[in-house]
């Protein structure tokens, strides 16, 4: 069964898109099927992927599939890896956030729509915009869980006191399954004391929902994403790259599955251990 999870921090920049994408890629080399939702007007994940829709009028996007004019299935696109996919999104998401105030069960819409694709996947990634809005709370409210992406600076744990408060709204009033996938430290620079300390101290609080693997700072990774690649097909030896294929080990590690156990695939991490701050 598909597992749809929501890549959100309502700070901007903080590498929500960077980690949806190289994510994302990085599990599709170890074989499994996932799709990225671009759900952020800005399109960065479509471009990203080498898939932008930005002045397109033609292709369907995000923005229709939530509208209910395509379906999800009719705007899916295939990408350059194998096993990845993405619905892309431009501008036009914009008005969505608009023009649904007033619709029915407007809090649903994706959820409804990705009903349908939700099993052809072993992932879905929603990467969400650095907003608290109608876009976020519809992928939460479609998701399993939330991947928080939180860049190792002053202040990061303030920002995410916001995000947590929406989770726990959606959780008392949509979506009561809705879990914490984890916390990924971004941008890390190991030879900065305060980032150390900022590291710690974000372990301290979260605890286990930490991902072990923290991504550095890397220009490699902003490189990528200008020339529409993934990090796994600019430099496959970058410290951005090893990173996000350590991290993306720790997400199976800690997703799996009975029927991958059947496949010999074994781990010894913990499954989604539980933190009583979440
Ligand atoms: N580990 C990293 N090392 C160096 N640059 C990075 C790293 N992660 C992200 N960046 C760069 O930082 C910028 C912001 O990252 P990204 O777009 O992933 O953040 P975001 O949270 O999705 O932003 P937004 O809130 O605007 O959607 C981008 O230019 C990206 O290329
Ligand atoms: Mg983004």
């Amino acid at each position: 069964m598909g597992k749809i999870i929501s890549v959100a921090n309502q700070k901007g920049g903080v590498g929500k898109t960077t980690t949806t994408v190289n994510l994302a890629a990085s599990l599709s080399l170890a074989d499994q099927r996932v799709l990225v939702l671009d759900f952020d007007p800005q399109g960065n994940a479509s471009s990203a992927l080498g898939a932008s829709v930005q002045g397109d009028e033609e292709t369907p996007t995000t923005y229709q599939v939530l509208m209910g004019e395509v379906t999800a299935a009719a705007a899916i696109r295939k990408t350059e890896i194998d096993h990845l996919d993405i619905i892309p999104a431009n501008t036009h998401l914009t008005g969505a956030e608009i023009e649904l105030v007033g619709a029915f069960a407007r809090e649903a819409k994706l959820k409804n729509a990705l009903a349908e694709i939700k099993d052809k996947y072993d992932y879905i990634f929603i990467d969400c915009p650095p907003t608290l809005g109608l876009l976020t709370v519809n992928a939460l409210n479609a998701s399993q869980s939330v991947l928080v992406p939180l860049q190792a600076e002053f202040f990061a744990l303030e920002g995410i006191s916001q995000l947590m408060t929406t989770v726990k709204l959606v959780r008392e009033n949509l979506n009561s399954a809705l879990e914490i996938e984890g916390v990924v430290l971004t941008m890390v620079n190991p030879t900065i004391k305060l980032t150390r300390e900022i590291e710690g101290e974000v372990r301290n609080h979260f605890g286990e929902k930490v991902f072990k693997t923290h991504i550095p700072r890397n220009i490699k990774l902003s490189e990528c994403t200008s020339f529409g690649k993934p990090i796994v097909l600019y430099d496959v030896n970058s410290k951005g790259c090893i990173a996000y294929l350590d991290l993306a080990r720790e997400f199976m590690a800690r997703n799996r599955r009975p029927e991958q156990d059947l496949k010999g695939n074994t781990s010894n991490e913990q499954a989604n251990v539980e933190h009583p701050q979440l």
